[in-house]
């Protein structure tokens, strides 16, 4: 009975070892609070963001996938991709306090899109046409075949954009078009948003606006 007691506890004691190594390099949530004090002014005390119309809006940061977070702001600090303000308060955190405010505004509860609500029906529905079944005359797939059902994001690859504030979102497409971002690996981004149109781009950055973030486990 030790002896086969022995063996288990071994295999669950070596377990533990590698369990605790990894939430070491993962990043803490509390320590990532005391790190966001610089993050407050733009991206808020709630992670919600805001949207600002014409200006430069501030992403939602709150239930988004720490990984996908922690990914953005290596690739600010690395210079692949390019923002005048975020490289500035990018370059402020290390390795650690990376992984410790994406852990941070992770399990934030997400807050409301804004920008999306003065938009007509019409506007929204193509917005709905091209976020959940495409247009395949325009050769533009759904953003849902890589964003999921609802654009509520899918691992740390495919981040949620429901819920995301429709200044912010159709600033992204805009770099993207215009090549100034271009940090997904595949730029897959880049190839969609080059066959949108101006006003694709509003409707669809509007209809996310309107859809509900995902909650909780589903963000991560
Ligand atoms: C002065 C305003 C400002 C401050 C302060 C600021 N940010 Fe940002 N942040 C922005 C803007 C603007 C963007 C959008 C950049 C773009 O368009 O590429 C952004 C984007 C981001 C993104 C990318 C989000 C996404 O969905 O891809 C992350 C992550 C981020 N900020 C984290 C932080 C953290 C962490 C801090 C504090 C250490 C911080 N920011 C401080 C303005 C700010
Ligand atoms: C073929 C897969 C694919 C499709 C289809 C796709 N996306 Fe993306 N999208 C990505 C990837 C990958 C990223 C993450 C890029 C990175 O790592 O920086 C992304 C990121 C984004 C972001 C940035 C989110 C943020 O928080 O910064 C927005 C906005 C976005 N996509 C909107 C759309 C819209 C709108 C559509 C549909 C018109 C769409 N995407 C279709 C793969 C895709």
């Amino acid at each position: 009975m030790k002896t086969v007691h022995g063996g288990r506890l071994s295999l669950l004691l070596g377990a533990c070892i590698i369990a605790s190594t990894s939430v070491a390099q993962e990043g803490d949530a509390e320590r990532g609070e005391a790190a966001s004090a610089t993050c407050v002014a733009c991206h808020q005390a709630n992670g919600g963001g805001m949207n600002i119309s014409g200006g430069e809006s501030w992403p939602r940061l709150a239930g988004l996938n720490s990984n996908y977070i922690a990914k953005q702001l290596h690739d600010f600090k690395a210079g692949d991709r390019q923002n005048a303000t975020m490289v500035t308060f990018a370059n402020m955190l290390d390795d650690q306090q990376i992984a410790d405010v994406a852990a941070y505004y992770s399990q934030l509860p997400a807050t409301p899109g804004q920008g999306g609500d003065n938009a007509d029906e019409a506007l929204l529905a193509r917005g709905e046409q091209l976020a959940e079944r495409g247009d395949w005359n325009a050769y533009i797939v759904s953003c849902k075949s890589c964003h999921g059902p609802g654009g509520q994001g899918v691992g740390e690859t495919f981040p949620g954009i429901a819920g995301q504030h429709a200044g912010y979102i159709s600033a992204q497409l805009n770099a993207w078009k215009s090549d100034t971002r271009s940090n997904d690996p595949q730029n897959l981004m880049g190839a969609i948003a080059k066959r949108m149109s101006e006003e694709d781009i509003q409707a669809v950055s509007a209809w996310y606006a309107t859809q509900p973030a995902a909650e909780g486990e589903a963000a991560q």
